[in-house]
Formats: C-alpha cells, structure tokens, sequence
C-alpha cells in the first residue's frame, strides 16, 4: 500500500518530468486519492502554492514536504506559519525522492480496521483498512463495547485481504461490521465536524443531502452547518452560503446513522471520507473527520405519553403531507386552498403552508439564491413533519424548485404519508398569467434568480400526481388531488 502521493502541476505531471519513484503516486491537488497519503511531496513549480498548501492542511497528512527554489520556499514558508503548517523544504536540486519515501518507513503503523466480507463458523474474511494483526491478538466488533472480545488461533493476509480463524463458532459477528483489535477500539457517531475540499463543478450547499463513503461505510449524509470557507490566500476564517470547485471549508455534517470512525493520526481510513451527489454519485467532496460533535450525545428525544396514533384517532383520520411544487404562478396556492376547503368540509384538520406566507415570519430571513432555497424548503419540512405528527393534513405551496430538496422532504415520511403534486404548466403560461407582475420585474432585470428565467426549476420525476393547470378546470384539480387522498385513505368521506 503506497502512502507517499506527490502534488504536481498538469503541466510537469504531463511532461512526465517528476523524479518520481514507483512506489509514489503523481496526482493533481483536486484528487480524492489524495486521502490516502501519509505523504505529501509538493512540487511547488508551476502550482498555486498557497491553495494547494491549504488543501495539504485539510487532508492532514502525517509529513509534507514541499520541493521548491528561493522564491517558492519563502512563500511555502510563511504559509506554513498562517497555516500552523508543519513543512520540511527542500530545494529541487537537494531534493531525493528515494530518502523522502523511506522515512516514510518511519511513520507509526495504525490501528488495525478491517469490515467483515463473510463469516463461516470461525473463519472471517475480511478486507483491512488499517493497520495489522499479531498472533496472540484479541479482535472485536467495533461497536459491541468491552466484554465481546474472541481469542485469533492464526490469521492470514494477502494484500488487503485477511483470512481470520477463531478459537471458537462465531454468530456475533456479521458481515460489513468493523473489526478491531480490543484495548483499540474507535469511536461511533452520526454528527461531525469535519475540513472538506470541494471537487465538483456543481456547488454544495448547506442543508443539502449527500452520499458518504467512509472506510467501506456508506450512509446518508447531509451538510447540515457550513461553519467557514478559507480565503485560500490569507487563510482567513470566511462566511459561505455555497461551496464551489477548490474551496476548503469547515463543515458540520450529520449522518442518517451512526458509524464507525478513528481520527486520522489513528487509522487514515477510518477518519477520511468522500461525498457522493446523491443523483449521479458523482465524488462531489473529500474531507477529513476533526471530532464527533457533543450534541450528538447530549441531544436525547423526550419520550411523550400522547402519541400521533393519539391524535389521528381523536381526528378521525391520518396525518400525511401533501407537496405542491410548480413555477410561481402555476396555481399551487390556488389548488391547495381549493382542496383545503374541501377537505374542512369533510371534518378533516388541515393547514396549509404557503411561501409567500412562511416568508412573512419564519424564513423572512431568506432570499431567493439557491442557498436560500435550499435552506426555506429544509424549514418547511421540519415545519410540516410537525404537524403531521400533530395528526393534521398538511398543504405545502411552494416553488421547491430543486429535486433533491422535495426529496430531502420526502424522506421525513413515512411511505404512504407524502404526495408530490406537480402544478405543471409550461412557463409562456406562467408568465402570460403573471399575477403578481413578477415576471415582468424579472424579464426586466429587476428580479434576480427568479426561477424559470435565470434560476433552474427541476421538475418531479415521478410525482404522486400532476396536474396541469392549463388543460384542467380548477374544480377537476382540486378534484384529482382530493381523491388521490381519499384512494389512499388518509380520510373517510362522510
Ligand atoms: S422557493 O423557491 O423557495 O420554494 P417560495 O415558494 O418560498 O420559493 O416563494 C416563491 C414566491 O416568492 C413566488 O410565488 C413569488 O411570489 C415570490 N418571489 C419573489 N422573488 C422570487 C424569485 N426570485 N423567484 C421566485 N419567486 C419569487
């Protein structure tokens, strides 16, 4: 397993000039390999040295060394300083390559991870992420806690591979569990902070859902604070709505569950991650584990006697949500309203959630950038996953223009409980209707980002319903989305 990654511009690394030794890898600043490196060797020639330096101090290797002449050293040098930086310099013509990789010997081995591939009796296969085994050993699972330990009669490694035998049968033990050595064990959570460097073209976002991979472990995941951006020359603490290519940030991020997870002077691959898009699980971010956030912990739910099963049966009918997502202008508030009156009509306890009303008073601290967005849809659907558990009929009439936020809402609920409703008219309709000139605003250039001229709407895949405004009367909307609720029988009709 090579350790040793050196950063180079795209220029020497495609003239193939390195003094490159098998055993190290050449690879740009933005490459996720780069996770892996005890290593660092920075060749400074060609590249912009204060960002890629930046970007060392996030991936947190155990040595970087940066090959530079007089001018680069002195810029490597006081950046190391802003930084809080530990770098060795050398100039090219005292640099070998060979000396630097086998110091890299010298680095402490860490602690022994492996995810269990299969159990048979007392054999385990499985795949190591970190460190090794010595006869005489005591393994576990990670997260059994003390007491569970199982004595190793032999083991055997063939590459990342290791075939463990056990002293006795095993049932305790499963597949994609993280083995450890017992007086070793890492730690578990699902809330961090963590440095993450951005690679994709598309921005991030806070609040925004992501796919994460961690030492073989994948889960949701979801940017739920972005704390600072550093300006990549001054290394200043920045405020940031966005994350764009090439930015470091510090983030916040919390986890659909809870998992396994080492600082990286510990076990490299148990404290370093990627981010996946949750779409085209496209790598969209690499990052580095700093701590398990406190509140994980301290954070506990109040058991409460009055349950939602309570209130529906006090009702007389089932708690669900119902998303209207369209332009502005398509009718979402004009059907929702429509269909809450129905609804009352039937004895059913509604309340309808519009965006130009929560804009009033909860999210009147928000605009309308993509951030902003993101960030009034994630309240919305804390918002209504309340009061559904209040046991009510929820109407939400919002633009939610972006799918992975609608989904993101989604997943607040039960199967069975959410129904996307696409208000679906074509945008020439939208901005013909106009009903609060606001089209007319934007084409002018008064508006900006307003969605469907210069800010994206992303229409519904497969929504529970669509209904298309311009082809329906509105009485055969309401309609369409009353019996949608009555067929999954959210109510009874009188
Ligand atoms: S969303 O995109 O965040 O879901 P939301 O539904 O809350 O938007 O608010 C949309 C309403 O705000 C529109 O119906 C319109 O009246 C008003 N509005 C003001 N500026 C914009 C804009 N730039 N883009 C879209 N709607 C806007």
């Amino acid at each position: 397993m090579t350790h040793v990654f050196i950063i180079a511009s795209e220029s020497l690394r495609s003239e193939g000039d390195i003094d490159c030794p098998d055993v190290a890898q050449v690879a740009g600043d933005l490459d996720p390999l780069l996770l892996e490196a005890r290593v660092l060797i920075v060749y400074a020639n060609g590249l912009d040295l204060q960002r890629t330096l930046l970007t060392c101090r996030v991936l947190a290797p155990d040595r970087v060394v940066v090959v530079a002449d007089p001018d680069e050293a002195q810029v490597a040098s006081d950046a190391s300083g802003r930084l809080d930086l530990d770098i060795q310099i050398i100039s090219p013509e005292h640099f070998d390559a060979e000396k630097v990789i086998a110091l890299a010997g010298d680095l402490g081995e860490h602690a022994f991870r492996a995810i269990v591939s299969s159990v048979d009796e007392h054999v385990i296969q499985c795949i190591r992420l970190s460190g090794g085994l010595t006869v005489g050993d005591q393994v576990q699972p990670a997260t059994s806690g003390s007491g569970r330990h199982f004595d190793l009669t032999s083991f055997e490694t063939r590459g990342d591979e290791v075939c463990i035998s056990l002293a006795s049968v095993q049932h305790a033990i499963k597949s994609g569990e993280v083995l450890c050595r017992v007086g070793e064990l890492p730690e578990v959570s699902n809330q961090f902070k963590a440095e993450i460097v951005w690679l994709s073209t598309n921005d991030g976002f806070e609040g925004r859902r992501y796919d994460i991979e961690i030492g073989n472990q994948h889960c949701g995941a979801t940017v739920s604070g972005l704390k600072h951006r550093y300006d990549p020359y001054s290394y200043e603490h920045l405020s940031a709505r966005k994350i764009g290519i090439g930015d470091c940030v510090s983030v916040t991020l919390g986890l659909r569950q809870e998992i396994v997870f080492d600082t990286v002077t510990r076990s490299r691959s148990m404290a370093t991650f990627i981010l996946r898009d949750h779409y085209s699980s496209d790598i969209v971010a690499m990052g580095v584990l700093s701590h398990s956030l406190r509140r994980a912990r301290n954070v506990h739910r109040q058991e409460l006697d009055i349950q939602r099963a309570d209130r529906e049966l006090l009702n007389n009918h089932e708690g669900a949500v119902v998303w209207f997502t369209g332009l502005s202008g398509s009718g979402k508030s004009t059907v929702a309203n429509g269909v809450e009156k129905e609804l009352h009509r039937q004895g059913v306890r509604t309340y309808v959630l519009d965006g130009d009303n929560v804009r009033h008073g909860l999210n009147k601290d928000l605009g309308f950038t993509d951030a902003d967005r993101i960030e009034n849809i994630r309240r919305v659907a804390e918002v209504a996953r309340l009061m559904v558990d209040a046991g009510l009929v929820v109407l939400t009439s919002f633009i939610s223009p972006f799918r992975s936020e609608r989904d993101l809402a989604r997943q607040l609920f039960d199967e069975g409980e959410f129904f996307e409703v696409y208000v679906n008219v074509p945008l020439t309709v939208a901005e013909e209707r106009d009903p609060k000139g606001l089209y007319r605003k934007a084409r002018a250039g008064e508006i900006p980002n307003f969605t469907g001229i210069d800010s994206d709407y992303e229409a519904p895949v497969s929504p529970e319903l669509e209904v298309r405004t311009n082809e329906l009367l509105l009485p055969e909307c309401i309609q369409a989305v009353f019996e949608l609720l009555k067929a999954n029988s959210i109510f009874m009709t009188r």
